[in-house]
């Protein structure tokens, strides 16, 4: 006769960010089951549902297309709003020399600017 199985699903997500949540999350269930012998656990993942700012910008669609295949807009939106341009020029050309992010050289500098105009020091005065 079968019987069903009750472990618990790991999840299974692919950015970075979602990776650190779940090596928390597997020592977590670890912790859980040393406790609970039956019965299957079930875990909130907080929402992963940061996006980019919308904008008018060309860069806005470019950033969307290339910009959150590996992780979150809010590794944006964690950058300091003070940053100028050479950093966030220098962060796309880490994303892509680094992390091998398929970026197109000719969408740089579009993304560049989006990002610089909305969560650099070019923002519009508010
Ligand atoms: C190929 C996967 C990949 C793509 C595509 C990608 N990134 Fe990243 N990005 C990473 C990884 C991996 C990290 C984490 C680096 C770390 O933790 O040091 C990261 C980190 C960041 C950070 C956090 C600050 C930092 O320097 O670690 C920002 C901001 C960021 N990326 C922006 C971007 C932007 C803007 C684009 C589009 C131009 C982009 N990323 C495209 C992989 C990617």
């Amino acid at each position: 006769m079968m019987r069903a199985t009750t472990s618990p699903a790991a999840p299974t997500m692919t950015t970075p960010f979602a990776l650190t949540c779940t090596a928390v999350i597997a020592a977590a269930l670890i912790a859980f089951a040393g406790t609970a012998s039956a019965g299957v656990k079930t875990i909130e993942l907080p929402p992963d549902g940061a996006e980019l700012r919308p904008s008018t910008l060309p860069g806005y669609e470019k950033a969307r297309a290339q910009c959150v295949a590996c992780h979150s807009a809010e590794y944006m939106q964690y950058q300091p709003p003070t940053a100028a341009r050479p950093y966030w020029e220098n962060m796309v050309k880490r994303m892509k020399g680094v992390f091998n992010a398929p970026l197109d050289d000719a969408d740089i500098p579009d993304i560049v600017d989006y990002l610089v105009k909305t969560y650099g020091n070019e923002q519009p005065k508010k």
